[in-house]
């Protein structure tokens, strides 16, 4: 491949990965070259720019739905064995110049397309050979995140695929962008994960906030995340809270609906919504409520999507909000699997 040309592989959420197709068309113009790898989910991309360019528009204008790229370097059709992936990789970075690896921290980052069989491939055995690789020929430092360099490994049936660049550049500095949280005894919900992705994704400290309004916050992952983080909570749902939260003295519980309670003008320097509604009717409630969020204040706010819509759901909520909430990001996180969340600031 020439120095104009680039290929990377797409990953995005199961389901929404022509949507992320989409998103490279609109930026680079339709006829981008697309080619499924793990179909649904992870796609190549060629396009006749050079990789530091297709990365500079990417960084500049983030897609919503494309999660994670990775250059492809080298692509080859194998057998599926972990030996064969060790010596085909030991000849990639052969013939790569030594001082890009020299002397760094690489992240090796592995990953089998869902689906495929490879019963002769191990991710564990394959980390460790490459890991030793590093360190023995590059004198390189293995580490698994803040690294200087990511090397992406994925297998497929078909064909396995290597890249080397930079975690930055990679959209994610997460293997395919799959961020893994650990789960917490006694933790109320997976929704959990959802807010504390929102707060890595978008740059936010929540301890930085007072005081937040939760809607539709039952069972309570995402009150319990806020609390955790020293703000004072008001927590509006008519489904029960976790029984476990109900006395934190920091928490207000209003066990009722959003369009049902009354609040102070301006109580809060942060508005959370994560209720399982269609968006017109989501952005209907929040509308109401937003005289509680002070201006300049943060909403972040989780919307259902159907897939053949989901640019226009995208479109109508952010219009529906626009004449009190400024947006500042939107991305389909890993968590939220058939929605996306929305970060805005109050006018
Ligand atoms: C996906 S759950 C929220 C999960 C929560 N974020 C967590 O971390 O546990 C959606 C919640 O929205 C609530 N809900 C639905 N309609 C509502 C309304 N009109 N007003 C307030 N809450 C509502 C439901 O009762 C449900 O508990």
């Amino acid at each position: 491949m020439s120095e104009m040309t680039s290929e990377f592989l797409g990953t995005a959420n199961r389901g929404f990965a022509q949507q992320a197709q989409e998103e490279i068309r609109r930026l680079f113009g339709q006829d981008v070259k697309t080619k499924w790898v793990v179909p649904n989910e992870v796609f190549s991309f060629v396009l006749e720019l050079p990789r530091e360019e297709v990365v500079r528009r990417l960084q500049e204008q983030e897609p919503v739905f494309l999660r994670h790229i990775m250059p492809v370097e080298r692509a080859i059709a194998w057998g599926g064995t972990t030996e064969e992936a060790v010596r085909e990789l030991t000849s990639y970075l052969a013939g790569e110049p030594a001082e890009r690896i020299s002397g760094r921290t690489v992240a090796v980052q592995l990953r089998k397309g869902e689906g495929s069989v490879l019963p002769g491939f191990s991710l564990p055995e394959m980390k460790a050979a490459a890991e030793e690789l590093f360190t023995r020929e590059y004198h390189a430092e293995p580490v698994v995140r803040g690294s200087q360099l990511v090397l992406s490994v994925l297998g497929t049936d078909a064909a396995l695929y290597f890249g080397l660049s930079r975690p930055e550049d990679n959209l994610s500095d997460w293997p395919g962008g799959a961020v893994r949280f650990r789960r917490e005894d006694g933790q109320i919900s997976r929704a959990k994960f959802k807010l504390l992705e929102a707060e890595a994704a978008f740059g936010l400290d929540l301890s930085a906030y007072r005081s937040a309004l939760d809607i539709g916050a039952a069972p309570g992952g995402w009150t319990s995340l806020l609390l955790e983080r020293g703000l004072e909570v008001t927590a509006v749902d008519p489904a029960k809270l976790d029984a476990s939260l109900l006395r934190h003295p920091r928490l207000t519980y209003l066990p009722k609906k959003a369009d049902q309670v009354k609040l102070g003008e301006g109580s809060f320097d942060l508005l959370v919504c994560d209720m399982s509604w269609s968006h017109r009717q989501m952005a209907r409630l929040v509308n109401g409520l937003l005289y509680s969020l002070q201006s300049g204040g943060t909403a972040i706010i989780t919307v259902k999507l159907m897939h053949r819509k989901a640019f226009q759901t995208i479109r109508e909520v952010v219009e529906d909000l626009s004449p009190q909430l400024d947006l500042q990001r939107a991305k389909q996180l890993f968590h939220n699997r058939e929605e996306l969340t929305l970060f805005f600031i109050k006018k």
